[in-house]
């Protein structure tokens, strides 16, 4: 490796951040060995702060109803072949009870956007997991909401919002949605969250159409200037009933550089190792937390709507019962010297 390159990942240790220029020549010289030396500072950073613990959160998909048309996405309103289907209170209750039982102390409700369910109603679904089960934290991940909404579901006792912000360049943003969404919309909405209190998440698929050197420059500028708790990367994938059936997959090597990058930018962040990298490699998860992540998300949702809730093709996980998932992840971590932990997992801030 240069001495150049090697001399960028030290500074970006060091100051937390690098210019656009220096980010693009980081990105654009990335090869074996320069992946290797950045996988090795963002595992000492990684140790340093969180040991070999890895959090988990149990992933509800509640809903795959969804008013958007993302072209990425397999669960868009256009796609006529989706099931759809909806869980109701109930359900996701039963899901929480089978997940606390299994050693989860974070729910993330994750859903399309999906009008059915009223904030009243989500509200009501937040208080009475917080009523049940006080020791553990709710994220939930639901898309934009006005600003009302998200202080709503702040006040039932939501600690977490996840909404990745797909692509912070304008023009790359506009080829991913149609012309209804805006990248400007999406990052108010993550600085309203940010005001009112949650541990946020942003976040963005490697590899997606369109995407450039550039863009994903604009992409880490961007988590720098938001600041986030969490960051939410992975592969993009495409699914057959989009328009973007036909485009290429993104690939591992780039995610694995892009999550150790990350995890030098924000030394405490919470980032997951997340199914779309476990669905392109079959050690896909492991190579994520090598590579400085530490959170995994395994599926809580249950078997009989696994397979409707397919943002992508070939998504791993779907037959699995949650213990089967729970027990599979950590034979995974423990195969790699990590352990998961049996907690809330909040963010830790260090500074
Ligand atoms: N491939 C990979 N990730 C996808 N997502 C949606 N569609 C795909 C796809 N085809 C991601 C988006 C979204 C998150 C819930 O899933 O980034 O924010
Ligand atoms: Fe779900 Fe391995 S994590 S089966």
């Amino acid at each position: 490796m240069k001495n150049k390159l090697a001399r960028l990942i030290d500074k970006l240790e060091i100051n937390r951040s690098l210019s656009k220029a220096e980010l693009l020549e980081l990105l654009s010289n990335r090869n074996d060995d320069v992946l290797a030396y950045l996988q090795e500072r963002a595992e000492k950073v990684r140790q340093s702060i969180y040991g070999t613990d890895v959090y988990t959160r149990g992933l509800i998909e509640f809903t795959n109803h969804c008013k958007n048309d993302c072209f990425y996405c397999g669960i868009r309103r256009s796609n006529k072949n989706a099931e759809r289907y909806r869980l109701s209170k109930e359900h996701i209750l039963d899901c929480c009870k089978t997940g606390y039982g299994l050693g989860f102390r974070t729910f993330v409700l994750q859903g399309g956007e999906d009008p059915y369910y009223t904030d009243e109603l989500i509200c009501d679904i937040i208080k009475t997991i917080k009523t049940v089960y006080p020791d553990c934290a709710v994220t939930l991940s639901i898309g934009e909401k006005s600003r009302e909404s998200y202080q709503a579901f702040y006040d039932a006792g939501a600690d977490r919002y996840l909404l990745r912000h797909e692509t912070a360049s304008d023009e790359h943003y506009n080829k991913l949605h149609p012309s209804n969404m805006s990248l400007q919309t999406r990052k108010q909405c993550l600085f309203a969250l940010k005001e009112i209190g949650y541990q946020v998440g942003c976040g963005f698929m490697v590899g997606s159409p369109y995407q450039t050197d550039e863009s994903i420059v604009a992409d880490l500028l961007f988590i720098q200037e938001l600041n986030p708790h969490m960051v939410g990367i992975g592969p993009f994938i495409p699914h057959k009933d989009t328009p973007f059936a036909h485009e290429r997959a993104g690939s591992l090597e780039l995610t694995l550089y892009l999550l150790s990058i990350i995890r030098l930018m924000l030394p405490e962040v919470l980032l997951p190792s997340t199914t779309a990298l476990g669905t392109i490699s079959p050690k896909g998860r492991e190579r994520g937390i090598l590579a400085g992540a530490n959170v995994v998300m395994p599926n809580l949702s249950p078997i009989n709507v696994r397979e409707k809730y397919t943002l992508y093709d070939n998504k791993i996980c779907t037959g699995d019962e949650a213990a089967e998932c729970r027990m599979c992840m950590q034979n995974r971590m423990e195969g790699i010297g990590y352990s998961l932990t049996v907690s809330r997992g909040d963010y830790k801030n260090i500074n």
